[in-house]
C-alpha cells in the first residue's frame, strides 16, 4: 500500500529545546517509517516574527544538527528550506485569493504570537502566516501534519483553503489532518505554559550537563511547597511534569514523595536533572559528528531540495493547469 504522505515544519530559530522534542520531533521520528515525509525548514515564516532574522542560515544549519542528532533521517524523507523552492512563493500568492482578512484576523495563533514576541503592530506577512504554511504542506500534498496543539489552527485553514481551491478548480489537493502528540506541550522551567526559547525558560538539546542542573536549580514549583517536608502538589509543578516525560518509571514514588512531603523539591529536581542528561547525552555526543562535518549537513539540504523541488513543480503544473494559468 502507498505511504501516506507527511509534511513537518519548524522555523529555524536556532539549537532546538526539549519543548520542541516532545511536542515535534519525537513524533516525526516516530512517523518516519510508516509515511511519506517531507520536512521543511519555515525560513521564510521566521521573517514575519523578527526573532534571529540576522543568523537565518546559521540558526537552518544548527536546528537541522539537531534534527539529525536526535535522529531523524534524511535518507527515509527529505530535509529542505522553504525558500529554496520558489513555488512556496507562487503558491502562498494563489492561495492569498482563496481566503478573507477576518478570516485570518480570527487565528489565534498570530494574536498569541503577537502577545508572546511583544509586537503591537502585526505586518501582512505576519497575517499571511498560516496561507504560506497551508502552501508549504499542499504543494507537497501532505495529508496529514505532525504538530503540537497551537498549530491546529493553522491545520484548520490549510483545510479550508484546499476547500476552497477543490470547489474553485477541480480536485487537485488533499484536505490533511494535524496529527498531535499526547505530549504536545511541554512547560517552561519559569511554569509557563510553553517552553519557548523567546521565553528563555527552556532547556537546550545541545546544553551540557551542569547547564541542565543549574537552569533546573532555578525552576520554579508549587508555591505551597515552601521547606522540603512540606506536601506538594505535583499537578501544578512543572518538574512533575519532566519526570512524567524523561522519567516514567519513578513517576509512582515521585509522586508520592512530593505530596507526603518526603520528598524535597531539591532532590526531585536532581533526579530530573539526571534523566533529562541521560536522555540528552546520545544527541550531544551525535551532534559533535555534525559541528565536525558541516559539509554533510549542507548536503544532507542539497539533496532534500532536489527532491522536494520535483514534487513541487509537479504540483505546480496541475494547479496551473486547472487555473488556466499554464
Ligand atoms: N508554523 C510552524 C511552527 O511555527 C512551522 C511551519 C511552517 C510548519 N510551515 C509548516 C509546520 C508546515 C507544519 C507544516 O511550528
Amino acid at each position: 500500500m502507498k505511504k501516506k504522505r507527511i509534511l513537518s515544519g519548524m522555523r529555524p530559530t536556532g539549537k532546538l529545546h526539549l519543548g520542541h522534542y516532545v511536542g515535534a520531533l519525537e513524533n516525526w521520528i516516530k512517523l518516519q517509517d510508516d509515511y511519506d515525509s517531507f520536512h521543511l525548514v519555515a525560513d521564510y515564516h521566521v521573517l514575519t516574527t523578527n526573532l534571529n532574522t540576522e543568523h537565518i542560515y546559521e540558526n537552518t544549519i544548527e536546528m537541522v544538527i539537531d534534527w539529525l542528532a536526535s535522529g531523524l533521517d534524511p535518507n527515509k524523507s527529505p530535509f529542505f528550506r522553504q525558500s529554496q523552492i520558489k513555488e512556496h512563493t507562487e503558491l502562498f500568492l494563489l492561495f492569498s485569493m482563496l481566503i478573507t482578512k477576518a478570516r485570518l484576523e480570527r487565528n489565534p495563533t498570530v494574536k498569541e504570537q503577537a502577545r508572546d514576541l511583544h509586537i503591537d503592530k502585526i505586518i501582512y506577512g505576519h497575517l499571511g502566516y498560516p496561507i504560506l504554511q497551508s502552501a508549504d504542506i499542499l504543494l507537497y500534498k501532505g495529508e496529514a501534519v505532525p504538530v503540537g496543539e497551537d498549530q491546529v489552527p493553522h491545520i484548520e485553514i490549510t483545510r479550508e483553503v484546499a476547500k476552497k481551491f477543490n470547489q474553485e478548480y477541480g480536485i487537485v489537493f488533499p484536505e490533511p489532518k494535524p496529527l498531535l502528540t499526547n505530549f504536545a506541550r511541554l512547560p517552561g522551567l519559569d511554569g509557563n505554559a510553553k517552553m519557548s526559547k523567546s521565553l528563555n525558560n527552556s532547556i537546550l538539546l545541545s546544553d551540557s550537563p551542569d547547564v541542565v542542573q543549574k537552569k533546573l536549580r532555578k525552576a520554579v514549583t508549587d508555591p505551597q511547597k515552601i521547606r522540603r517536608n512540606d506536601p506538594g502538589r505535583p499537578e501544578v509543578c512543572l518538574v512533575f511534569t519532566y519526570h512524567k516525560k524523561f522519567n516514567a518509571a519513578e513517576t509512582d514514588e515521585i509522586e508520592q514523595g512530593c505530596r507526603s512531603g518526603k520528598l524535597g523539591c531539591v532532590d526531585c529536581k536532581l533526579k530530573c536533572t539526571s534523566k533529562i542528561n541521560e536522555f540528552l547525552a546520545p544527541i550531544i555526543e551525535s551532534r559533535r559528528r555534525y559541528e565536525q562535518n558541516i559539509n554533510i549537513v549542507v548536503d544532507v539540504l542539497k539533496s532534500g531540495e532536489k527532491r522536494a523541488k520535483e514534487v513541487a513543480v509537479q504540483t505546480m503544473a496541475e494547479v496551473h493547469q486547472k487555473m488556466e494559468l499554464g
